[in-house]
């Protein structure tokens, strides 16, 4: 045997390559901010800006010319506007169901993805409503699904919970049916680890936490076998697609979920991941698009179906004009 046969000309390479990366396989997560006419850089996230939603609405005629299917929605909700109860998280007139209505008329193809959780909203900075240090479950669950039916009703067509609480996915299922919304689907962070990679994005959303830190609900990254529990409930409870959060140093988890379920997963390539290579690259210590196509694929090969990436606009510009 040689090996090296199938190696030996780019034709041959693509022939047998087993894994593709196409535009299909993306989902590009934007920043949307109050205001008008304004965009601004993320200083962690270079590449990547909190946007008004007039501004949105200009970058998402790239993003759909280019032929990504969809986006994740994260809003930069006003210090005045949050709370401990996450009031603003189910406003009608708020940041989020504005954003949606706006872009389902500018793009009615272009799939919106919405977060639900409270950190955003919070005026402690945790995914739920807190009381004496602790963040409370059921309680959060309710306001949750407040949050899910408000953006249904704005336009949203896959709800993703990434708060953690127990109990939420099957919670949200069974008031999006009641409301007649049985066409929104719901994609769960299900997988989602009490990682330090979060920090741009947490910078980017203005939403660290005020106190503590989220490893009462977020996994133990120690843990394998607790993230195909938590998977196994989320799809038990209703769950369309299930995430992996964060990807990089995460990949044997991908692996394992893929190999146990039929349900589409999805990679989340967080903030911090994105970070490091842009990082690296402005040093001039790596190539980038090498290394951040290369990393894709990890994720793919691991058994991701789709991937949530900041890098999802320009890799598709690479993919359209030289793959
Ligand atoms: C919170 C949420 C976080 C991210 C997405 N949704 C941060 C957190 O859990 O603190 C992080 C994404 C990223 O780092 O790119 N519900």
């Amino acid at each position: 045997m040689r090996p090296r046969r199938l190696r030996r000309t780019a034709g041959l390479r693509r022939m047998v390559r087993e894994t593709p990366l196409t535009v299909n396989d993306l989902i590009y997560p934007v920043f949307v901010m109050e205001g008008s006419g304004e965009r601004v850089p993320i200083a962690a996230m270079p590449g990547c800006d909190r946007h008004t939603i007039d501004q949105l609405l200009v970058e998402l005629e790239t993003i759909q010319g280019l032929g990504i299917p969809a986006i994740a929605l994260f809003p930069v909700i006003p210090a005045a506007q949050k709370d401990n109860a996450g009031t603003e998280s189910y406003n009608p007139q708020g940041l989020i169901p504005r954003a949606i209505r706006a872009i389902k008329a500018a793009y009615p193809d272009l799939i919106v993805i919405t977060d639900v959780a409270l950190d955003p909203y919070s005026s402690q900075g945790h995914d739920g409503l807190v009381r004496d240090g602790v963040i409370l479950n059921d309680a959060t669950v309710e306001v949750l699904v407040r949050q899910a039916l408000c953006q249904a009703e704005a336009g949203a067509d896959i709800v993703a919970p990434s708060d953690m609480m127990d109990g939420r996915v099957g919670a949200i299922r069974a008031a999006l049916d009641a409301a007649g919304w049985i066409e929104v689907g719901i994609l769960a962070y299900a997988a989602k680890y009490a990682s330090a990679y979060y920090g741009p994005f947490r910078e980017a959303l203005a939403s660290a936490p005020k106190f503590g830190d989220k490893k009462t609900y977020q996994m133990d990254p120690a843990n394998g076998r607790e993230a195909l529990k938590e998977v196994q409930l989320d799809i038990a409870e209703g769950a369309d697609m299930v995430m992996v959060k964060p990807a990089l140093a995460y990949l044997d988890i991908i692996r394992r979920i893929k190999d146990q379920i039929t349900l589409p997963v999805v990679a989340y390539n967080v903030s911090g991941e994105y970070a490091m290579i842009k990082a690296a690259a402005q040093q001039g210590w790596i190539e980038e698009n090498s290394v951040v196509r290369e990393t894709l694929l990890s994720m793919k090969r691991a058994g991701a179906d789709l991937i949530l990436t900041y890098f999802a606009k320009q890799v598709a510009q690479q993919l359209t004009s030289d793959i």
